[in-house]
């Protein structure tokens, strides 16, 4: 099992708030920055700390990922990502983002079997998609599809029962793949496609997706590899909007399914997941290379409200470690399709190539993300940019519901309950309609 030990205390904090004096302690982890513990805080001095983004505070132990923004570096369970997106596969690493090590041989045939023995949905649930628009966004029919999951495996949402816990964690990584393909196959009014219990993970996905019934589908070993690839840099990001959101809605006891769900709504946006999509409408807009330079003018006007999209990071001050592994990919991905001229990357390499020198972005320590190039390569590879989200959403399933497993075993986890500033109306009495103007 992996290594789980708990923080240590490392030193004290003392805080001073009028006439009286905390002595705090604070923790240290295995890795990164001590953290003070202000649990006591509010009995002792009669204060709460204020971080509305959280940008300031630890909400959790966990011994599952670890980046250090500062250096780039991105480990999960120990292990760098350069290494894990080179030499092993998105099934080897969801166990060992699950389990804590990574599997032997016998393990990783388990788990795999596992895996793909549940990878159909229930037939019932194909009654969902005849209720969405044809048009609906995919993200709203992932989320409403895997919240609804927990009306379809009721015997697996008791939380409190490990062998449940497994379960339904094989289900949502198992079905994940194919109610994203089944989404974009809604939108574009092709049969479902059922999912291939003979080829891998990745390309299983790439078959419901691709394929039509009418034809064969040979996956191709590059687009497989690139797509294993993407699922391994997404598959989690330590405590992130979704993945805390996730938390959040777990702490509540909460069943794993609606979890998840939660997830997938707070990755939607486009300052989190929603950027790779975002990414690809810019350079649809910007258009041309000769119009970067007015359209840097543009995000560095604070009035504009336009942003480098795929740029910047609330942790890294660095290169996003996945975006260099995305930009090798991408050339890979090009290359073997054939493409030599896609006027989106020799874009995309301008705008970083000036970004990386404008002392705008460098004083703010603004760098690609992982979402900078993955756009590139999810549209080469035929992947409408609706489908963009529902892709990372389907990769960070396995880090959500390892986060959420690991809270759930973590027998200090009660309710996630912030505190607020409040700033509204002191009491008052009511008063009546016609008494009031
Ligand atoms: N373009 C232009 N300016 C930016 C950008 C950007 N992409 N990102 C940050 N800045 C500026 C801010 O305006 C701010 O400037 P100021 O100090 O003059 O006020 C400064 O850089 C610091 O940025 P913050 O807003 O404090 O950074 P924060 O941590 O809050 O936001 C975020 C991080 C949301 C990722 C932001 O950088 C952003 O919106 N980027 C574009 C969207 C994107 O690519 N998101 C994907 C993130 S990765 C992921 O979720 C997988």
């Amino acid at each position: 099992m992996a290594p789980s030990a708990t923080s240590k205390q490392v030193g004290t904090a003392t805080l001073t708030y009028g006439d009286k004096s905390a002595t705090l302690p604070v923790l240290g982890g295995s890795l990164g920055t001590d953290c003070v513990d202000v649990r006591k805080l509010q009995s002792q001095l009669g204060i709460f700390t204020f971080d509305p983004s959280y940008g300031a505070t630890a909400s959790c132990e966990s011994a599952i990922t670890y980046i250090d923004g500062d250096e780039g570096i991105l480990l999960y369970r120990g292990y760098p990502i350069d290494q894990l997106a080179e030499k092993s596969t998105f099934l080897e690493v969801a166990y060992l983002l699950l389990n804590g090590e990574l599997p032997t041989t016998p393990e990783l045939e388990t788990f795999t079997t596992g895996i793909t023995r549940h990878t159909m949905l229930h037939e019932q649930i194909r009654s969902f998609w005849s209720g969405f628009r044809r048009d609906a966004h995919p993200m709203a029919m992932l989320c409403s599809v895997v919240g609804a999951m927990s009306a379809f495996y009721p015997d697996s949402i008791d939380i409190r029962d490990p062998r449940q816990r497994e379960i339904s964690a094989f289900r949502m990584i198992a079905k994940i793949p194919t109610i994203t393909a089944w989404a974009h196959k809604y939108n574009i009014g092709q049969p479902f496609i059922y999912p291939r219990n003979d080829l891998s993970y990745a390309e299983n996905f790439l078959y419901m997706f691709h394929a039509v019934p009418a034809e064969d589908y040979v996956p191709n070993p590059i687009l497989t590899r690139a797509m294993d690839r993407i699922f391994i840099l997404h598959a989690d990001h330590e405590q992130n909007a979704s993945t805390s959101t996730v938390r959040l809605a777990g702490s509540t006891d909460a069943n794993p399914f609606a979890c998840i769900a939660a997830g997938i709504a707070s990755l939607w946006g486009p300052a989190h997941g929603g950027a790779n999509e975002a990414v690809l409408k810019m350079l649809a807009e910007i258009g041309t290379i000769d119009k970067i330079p007015a359209f840097i003018e543009q995000v560095k006007d604070k009035n504009s409200g336009v942003k480098l999209m795929g740029f910047g990071h609330r942790v890294y001050k660095n290169f996003d470690p996945r975006a260099k592994i995305m930009q090798q990919t991408c050339h890979e991905v090009l290359a073997e399709l054939g493409i030599k001229d896609e006027p989106m990357l020799d874009l995309a390499i301008e705008l970083e190539r000036i970004a990386l020198h404008d002392e705008y972005f460098v004083s703010r320590k603004l760098y690609p993300n992982v979402d900078f190039y993955s756009g590139i390569i999810l549209k080469a590879m035929g992947f409408p940019t609706a489908m963009f989200t529902p892709i990372f959403a389907l990769a960070r399933t396995v880090g959500w519901i390892s986060q959420w497993k690991e809270m759930i075993e973590d027998p200090s986890n009660r309710i996630n309950r912030p505190r607020q500033i409040y700033t509204g109306a002191p009491a008052r009495d009511y008063v009546a309609l016609g008494d009031r103007g």
